[in-house]
């Protein structure tokens, strides 16, 4: 499998915690970079095949700044041959509306710039009116809910982790 970059915001508190739970669940069975999306160039982002890309969820359905900065970039990007996996991060109880949105918005940017998305993962279990994260009965990665489901987060993490070492090349 070739090195996986998992591009998230040191910056952040709950974020960076499932990003080193992500790496720890990998045990040592692929080479991992951690990279913060704050100091991220186009150059550095198309160094690896394999990404994994964390955003939360803010101001009511949008990316936080760290990725919104990115976006620019990210839209000049060809991004053919890129396998990503997505994790989000949401409240489903204080924001049901826009569950995880953030991880949708990457998604569809991804996407149209030619990126392959692996890591999709059942909405079964989650309590929401819409999110921009759902694709029929999955959502585009996986869903982390502090707020109310903090305690599935290592079952959520680790069975991810066994379908990436799948999902990758
Ligand atoms: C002002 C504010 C707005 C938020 N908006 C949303 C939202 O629209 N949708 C959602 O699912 N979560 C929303 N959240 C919840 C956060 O995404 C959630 O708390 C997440 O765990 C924050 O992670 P971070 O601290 O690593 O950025 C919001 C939180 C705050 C404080």
């Amino acid at each position: 499998m070739d090195k996986i970059g998992i591009v998230y915001s040191f910056n952040t508190n709950k974020t960076s915690k499932i990003a080193k739970r992500i790496a720890d669940a990998f045990e040592g069975s692929a080479e991992l970079e951690m990279i913060n999306v704050e100091d991220i160039t186009p150059e550095r982002f198309m160094q690896f095949e394999n990404l994994i890309c964390g955003a939360s969820t803010w101001f009511d359905g949008e990316l936080p700044n760290h990725w919104d900065e990115f976006v620019p970039d990210l839209e000049d990007m060809d991004l053919k041959g890129k396998i990503i996996a997505l994790y989000g991060l949401g409240d489903q109880k204080g924001y049901p509306e826009n569950f995880l949105d953030g991880m949708g918005i990457l998604a569809e940017i991804f996407e149209r710039q030619g990126a392959s998305l692996v890591g999709f993962t059942s909405t079964e279990g989650y309590t929401y009116e819409s999110s921009r994260a759902e694709r029929g009965d999955q959502f585009c990665g996986l869903g982390i809910d502090y707020e109310s489901q903090g305690s599935k987060n290592k079952e959520r993490v680790n069975a991810w982790v066994s379908k990436l070492k799948l999902e990758f090349r």
